[in-house]
């Protein structure tokens, strides 16, 4: 395949197009996909025909696939895919008070090694809404001030399972929950890949900031989200059937919009962690 890719106008992204999901990926396309994901935080493949297995092993050159810790969101022909579902009316359609993932968050952020990236391909989209916005936390970093990246540097944020999802998340077992124990992440993480510093907290799993008073904690988390959620760094990922969209979960995080009544159905891909926080600070 000779695959082409365009750069979106916007903070983050790239369009990948003569991508064919029938036939097998080469050394060559995933080189060209995992550079694209690189350079530009994500990718939009506009029009890819359902191929579950193709899907897979797409997310499986980019590192291994984590599978949703409960199996009743496994896809039938692959537990590495899992599906995230709304209003569809079937047993596979979510019922937690948001749908899933309609928080800031970044995916596995609350594991001591958290995910490297996320892919997900549209099988139902809903009429209107139910877009997912993702956050450049490079830019984020970079426009920081001076004063605020020094007081940053060193320090270290607590982050846990559900912590603040609103009801995005399904509820565990106390069993499934004792799997998730709290993990310590540096504030500023450096991009094992490019190397370039990006902020790494997020509304959804930090529960508070460490080496600081709780009032201190709460009001710099404030201060850092208020900055990371400004529209400068995001960009609208507005669906279309059969599309996909990887992220980098490295240096972004991402939100999916909860203004929908109609079916909306995911495939999605997690992909674990290649490279552990503390090699790469
Ligand atoms: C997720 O964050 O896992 C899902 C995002 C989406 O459905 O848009």
């Amino acid at each position: 395949m000779t695959l082409k890719i365009e750069p979106l106008d916007g903070p983050l992204g790239a369009r990948v197009l003569g991508l064919d999901s029938g036939k097998p990926l080469t050394d060559e396309d995933f080189a060209t996909l995992e550079q694209a994901m690189l350079d530009h935080l994500a990718i939009v493949v506009p029009e890819l025909e359902e191929n579950v297995t193709w899907l897979r092993d797409l997310g499986r050159r980019f590192g291994p696939l984590v599978p949703h810790v409960l199996d009743q969101y496994h896809h039938p022909e692959t537990y590495e895919v899992s599906i995230i579902a709304r209003h569809t009316g079937t047993a596979e359609s979510r019922t937690t008070a948001i749908p899933a993932g309609a928080f800031w968050h970044t995916d596995l952020s609350y594991e001591e090694n958290p995910s490297d990236a996320i892919f997900l391909y549209a099988t139902q989209i809903p009429s209107t809404g139910g877009d997912t916005i993702a956050a450049n936390m490079y830019l984020a970093y970079e426009s920081l001030s001076e004063k605020t990246k020094a007081r940053i540097e060193d320090l270290t944020a607590t982050h846990r399972w559900g912590w603040n999802t609103g009801g995005g998340t399904p509820t565990l077992t106390a069993e499934q929950q004792a799997t998730h124990p709290d993990v310590v992440h540096p504030v500023v993480r450096v991009h094992p890949r490019t190397g370039r510093k990006a902020l790494f907290v997020n509304p959804g799993y930090v529960m508070k900031i460490n080496e600081v008073s709780e009032g201190e904690s709460e009001e710099l988390l404030g201060e850092l989200f208020e900055h990371a959620l400004n529209p400068d760094f995001h960009y609208r990922h507005t669906w279309s059937l059969n599309m996909l969209f990887g992220l980098d979960n490295r240096a972004s995080m991402h939100c999916a919009v909860n203004d929908y009544t109609e079916p909306r159905r995911m495939l999605r891909m997690i992909v674990g962690c290649t490279e552990s926080l503390q090699q790469a600070a």
